[in-house]
């Protein structure tokens, strides 16, 4: 089963039998970042959007490592002019890896580089490595197609948003572990910088009264084996 680990902000590393996924790899210029973009390793790297707290050091550490970055078409575009080996797929679409296969779904919100190029529409992914399926919502608001994710997938693991201002806060994010029924759910995207503070027990807390998810407030550094509670979606 796959390993998370949580690097602050909303980047993640999910450590699969055939390899290694960042996603939204934010890690220089991040103050609350566990490991420095030099040590990370990646054969993949998703990316949700374009804005600088996402794709981040994506492209270097891509060039470095020889990472495939998965994104939206435009953005996808964009990184493969600055040389980073690329998959471009689009909302709807699914990029199949060597270490499972990551399909693209709606974000709400924007995506453009730091100087205003647009880039496209942002995602989310549902990865699907070692029989286990973790959503990571990127930057959104709430939105009622979770619904549709949550039906097409048992999530064994959801990181969701829940800082407020750019995204979606607590409440909001409550109503969207009720659409995504997740077995588990990872708060994100909170208290690196002074506009997105939110209580992520508070969070924890609502969930575990409301829902029956269960809550795990990771700090930086901190890994979760992801166990694959989820009936496998078929065999072989
Ligand atoms: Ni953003
Ligand atoms: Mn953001």
């Amino acid at each position: 089963m796959p390993t998370l680990t949580y690097l602050g902000h909303s980047a993640f590393s999910v450590a699969c039998t055939r390899g290694t996924v960042l996603i939204d790899p934010f890690l220089e210029g991040n103050p609350r970042a566990s490991i420095k973009a030099k040590e990370a390793e990646a054969d993949v790297i998703l990316v949700t959007h374009g804005h600088g707290d996402h794709l981040g050091d994506a492209i270097s550490i891509a060039k470095r490592t020889g990472a495939t970055i998965v994104a939206s078409f435009e953005l996808a575009e964009y990184c493969a002019k600055q040389g980073a080996k690329v998959i471009d797929a689009h909302v709807g679409g699914t990029a199949h890896l060597p270490l499972g296969e990551a399909k693209l779904f709606n974000a709400v919100h924007s995506s453009s580089t730091d100087d205003g190029a647009y880039l496209g529409q942002p995602v989310s992914f549902v990865l699907q490595a070692d029989g286990a399926n973790i959503y990571h919502a990127g930057d959104t608001a709430l939105f009622g197609d979770m619904g549709l994710i949550g039906d097409e997938f048992c999530l064994d693991v959801a990181l969701l948003p829940i800082g407020g201002h750019y995204t979606m806060g607590v409440k909001d994010a409550v109503r969207a572990v009720k659409l995504l029924r997740p077995v588990l759910v990872v708060p994100m995207h909170y208290a690196t910088f002074p506009h997105i503070h939110a209580d992520p027990l508070e969070f924890k807390r609502l969930v575990e009264r409301e829902t029956r998810t269960e809550c795990e407030v990771l700090r930086p550094g901190q890994s979760l084996e992801v166990l694959g509670r989820c009936e496998p979606a078929e065999e072989g």
